[in-house]
């Protein structure tokens, strides 16, 4: 390989076609799996590099990136961005750059696949057979929730909510969404969409209520205690955005006390804990962040990220890069 001349950190292992594309501008070191969940261990190596491709694992804090001397970029393997000090980024003049749009999809897939094992009940279901129990079938047996003319209640209609609104219509659901303000009015009518103006609304009125906004100051425990209580006692929870935007042990509490009917959760406030209680919980699907986890997927956010990385070492980076934020 030719001398390079820039330096890039890839914290965790990616996909290979990625790692060749970004070696063909620069110098790629890539780290251990888990290697950078540590502030420490990325301060300590940052000074050398002159861009990162981090993952939504890694605490991007001030002090890391004031100890990036010669960091120019940023890009996120990962459309939201919470764990990356934007402030801090932009007066060190260094640029941020997410992945948006490509894993759309692949969320709104997951996110409908979590719905129906949640609701037909298919890990509870599972492990009654493989531990030998199912002895014949059953009129009564795993009876769960139908879907068809259920209200699905989508907190955070961004590009994700939308594409599990889709899925959810085409299974006979009615769409309903809380947000800061509403979509446009040919996708409120796309998705038959009806826009709610208060959360509680949303969730006393919804079966399922699904969180699909990013982690900001004023979404952290949005979905808390005075939210459970008023769910309706048949409803779901499903969570694919982040941890912190759901009180865990509240969560639990909720599930054990029947207050609502079951959860599937992908996404945890203290990743990679899960909260002692939760586990406990019955009723719920709980699955280690992977609604973006396809091969398609994950290829496409490195590239995507990568692209981002090279605009901006090779001087090129305007504003017509969409996923620089
Ligand atoms: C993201 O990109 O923010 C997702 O959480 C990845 O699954």
């Amino acid at each position: 390989m030719a001398h390079q001349p820039f330096k890039v950190l890839v914290t965790e292992p990616i996909p290979d076609k990625v790692i060749s594309y970004l070696e063909e501008y620069a110098e790629v070191h890539i780290g251990k799996k888990s290697e950078f969940q540590e502030e420490e261990n990325l301060k300590k190596a940052i000074p050398k590099y002159d861009a990162l491709l981090c993952m939504l694992s890694n605490p991007i804090s001030k002090s890391v990136l004031e100890a990036g001397s010669n960091l120019k970029i940023v890009a996120n393997f990962a459309v939201g961005y919470n764990n990356i000090d934007i402030e801090a980024a932009r007066s060190l003049n260094i640029k941020v750059a997410n992945t948006p749009d490509v894993l759309t999809e692949a969320c709104g897939d997951f996110a409908m696949g979590l719905l129906m094992a949640v609701t037909r009940r298919f890990n509870e279901a599972e492990r009654y057979l493989k531990e030998g129990r199912f002895t014949g079938w059953e009129p009564l047996g795993f009876l769960g929730m139908e879907l068809r003319g259920k209200t699905l209640g989508i907190v955070g209609m961004g590009r994700i909510g939308q594409s599990f609104a889709h899925r959810a219509k085409a299974f006979g659901m009615n769409i309903a969404y809380h947000n800061r303000s509403p979509v446009s009015s040919a996708t409120e009518k796309e998705l038959n969409a009806k826009y709610i103006t208060s959360l509680e609304e949303l969730a006393t009125t919804s079966d399922v209520l699904s969180l699909n906004c990013p982690l900001t100051e004023e979404t952290h425990h949005l979905i808390g205690d005075d939210i459970f209580k008023i769910m309706p006692s048949h409803s779901v929870l499903i969570n694919i955005s982040r941890g912190p935007v759901v009180d865990e042990s509240a969560l639990a509490n909720a599930l054990t006390s029947n207050n609502i009917a079951g959860a599937g959760i992908d996404v945890f406030e203290e990743e990679p804990k899960v909260h002692p209680k939760l586990l406990a919980a019955p009723n719920c699907i709980l699955l280690p962040h992977i609604a973006s986890a396809t091969f398609e997927t994950r290829e496409a956010i490195g590239l995507l990220a990568s692209k981002a990385i090279v605009s901006v070492l090779s001087g090129k980076a305007d504003n017509s890069i969409p996923n620089l934020i």
